[in-house]
């Protein structure tokens, strides 16, 4: 299961993982990804990064300034399998 942590700290939320958020889970939708079977999606504190937030966190890794791009390229890193889908920012 691939776990994916947001930070919901106030920086990281108002540079961009409001959206990423919204993002995240159009994609596990339209991917029909269950939360809690294959991935683990799941908001957190501030992670001490905030210069470079947005923050989000893929199983160990650490990724700064992920912009709506950055975490659409992401999913579909993860998620190779099926068509992408579009970001709305
Ligand atoms: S608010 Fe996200 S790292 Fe501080």
């Amino acid at each position: 299961m691939v776990k994916i942590k947001i930070c919901l700290g106030s920086s990281c939320f108002a540079r961009g993982n409001d959206r990423n958020v919204e993002t995240i889970e159009k994609f596990l939708l339209a991917r029909g990804l269950r939360d809690g079977v294959e991935v683990s999606l799941e908001g957190c504190l501030c992670l001490g990064k905030c210069a470079n937030g947005p923050v989000v966190m893929v199983d160990d890794v650490c990724y700064t300034n992920v912009s709506g791009g950055v975490i659409t390229d992401i999913l579909n890193k993860l998620f190779p399998a099926a068509a992408e889908v579009k970001n709305e920012q």
